[in-house]
């Protein structure tokens, strides 16, 4: 079997790792890929928004199979083109997509099916939202409505701040017409955890879960990024709260999608809050997490190439997904002043050094000048480490990540530390 991935960061890179692995596949493209994946792919400039020129590649290459890792492809239909011309592919089409493309969509839907999420008002107008602020209580969440690249979603604790954030979402729009519409929602507490599901829009089977780190530093601090490291599995979802998240999240999703003709077959991720009144959606994505979907597809036993075809036939329920006993842990390594403005072409050293048992090093921003590694990118390299527990595998990443280095890299020394309740030394 020919498989194409698009995409080109660390969950690509894990995507296509754990696909080298099934003894069903013999040649694995990436588009764009990166300099990690282009030792067990063949690498293709071509970008992920490109749907016309990825349609003709996989024509072109007699593609068997091709997965999708990033929303933007997603939200722009390319399951659509593909299916036109009969290519088998991986991720839910257009219309099933804009549960992540737009979260006003999502919002509503969540209601009309009865999803637990944060109470939210939709807004069109600053005038509107302004008057609906002025007579709330703070903290609130202000988000826009359509991709955002992970940076949609405010947390305003006053008028003065909300006024700020409106203007720059609906009048400066820095999100361009992603701000159309605004939502504002209630501030949830509690802890963030990720539920990854295998559906094939008839039936629906979660992962392992996972906890993702968003902040840039330590402790949760600084500004959000795309995710500065993981764990799986946690220790707070037990099976029968899994059994619950099926019951009352996953599948109510599904197959309220499906009732309406949105056509999901890929992988949903439920971004979910454990509050004090239950589990609550924060977020729904359309595609695997990066960086869950680092430490989650390590953890997974079975063929993924296997259940991905099973999920493009629509016959999933014949699956048998088992997973590995043990943890998983991945540390980012960023460039300096990321999530902010970074430079890149930073020489990456000591990559060559790490070659315990247990750890994989999967690139995100790299790229191959000559037969050195240099920087491309925010995020640069994900440290991943497989062991019996948390600990030993924290210890594993940590000890990998000691060995790399390149001007300004930074990282948090606290991953999976709410698993653990153990906290490395800050440097
Ligand atoms: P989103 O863009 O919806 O994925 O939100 C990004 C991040 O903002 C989430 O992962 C949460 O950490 C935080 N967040 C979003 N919505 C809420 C909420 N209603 N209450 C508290 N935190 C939130
Ligand atoms: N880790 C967050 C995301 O993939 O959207």
């Amino acid at each position: 079997m020919k498989i194409l991935v698009v995409g080109g960061g660390g969950r690509e890179h894990a995507m296509v790792w754990k696909l080298s692995q099934s003894p069903l596949v013999k040649k694995i493209y990436a588009a764009p890929g990166n300099a990690g994946i282009s030792s067990i792919a063949e690498c293709v400039e071509i970008s992920p928004g490109d749907i016309k020129r990825l349609t003709d590649f996989a024509e072109k290459n007699s593609i068997d199979l091709t997965m999708v890792g990033p929303e933007l492809p997603l939200t722009l239909g390319i399951v659509d083109e593909f299916e036109k011309r009969n290519l088998k592919i991986f991720g839910p089409k257009k219309e099933a997509a804009l549960i992540e493309g737009s979260k006003v969509f999502a919002k509503e839907f969540m209601k009309n099916y009865h999803i637990p999420t944060a109470s939210f008002k939709i807004f069109e107008t600053k005038k509107d939202v302004l008057d609906f602020i002025r007579s709330s209580e703070f903290p609130l969440v202000i988000k826009a409505d359509g991709l955002a690249a992970g940076k949609g979603a405010f947390v305003v604790e006053g008028l003065k701040s909300a006024e700020e954030v409106i203007d720059k979402v609906m009048v400066e729009k820095i999100f361009g017409e992603s701000g159309n519409k605004i939502i504002v929602e209630e501030f949830l507490t509690g802890e963030e955890v990720t539920v990854l599901a295998f559906t094939d829009g008839k039936t629906v089977l979660s992962m392992v879960s996972s906890q993702d780190h968003k902040r840039i530093y330590d402790g949760d601090r600084g500004p959000n990024t795309g995710g500065m490291g993981a764990y799986a599995p946690t220790l707070m979802i037990n099976d029968r709260m899994m059994e619950k998240i099926n019951e009352d999240i996953l599948e109510p999703t599904i197959f309220g999608l499906s009732r309406e003709g949105r056509i999901y077959k890929g992988v949903l991720y439920a971004g979910l809050m454990m509050t004090e009144n239950g589990l609550k959606v924060v977020e729904f994505n359309c595609r695997f997490g990066d960086p869950e979907a680092q430490v989650v597809l390590p953890l997974l036993e079975s063929d993924l190439a296997e259940i991905s075809i099973s999920i493009v036939e629509e016959e999933l329920e014949l699956e048998d997904i088992n997973w590995k006993e043990g943890s998983a842990v991945c540390v980012i390594l960023a460039s300096g002043g990321y999530p902010g403005d970074y430079e890149e072409g930073k020489e990456i050293i000591g990559l060559n050094r790490v070659k315990n048992e247990g750890v994989i090093v999967f690139h995100s921003g790299t790229k191959k000048v000559g037969d050195k590694f240099v920087t491309s990118g925010g995020r640069v390299l994900g440290v991943t480490a497989f062991d019996k527990t948390m600990q030993g595998a924290l210890n594993i990443a940590y000890s990998a990540v000691d060995k790399i280095n390149f001007e300004g890299m930074q990282y948090r020394h606290d991953i999976g530390y709410r698993a653990t309740n153990v906290r490395r030394e800050y440097f």
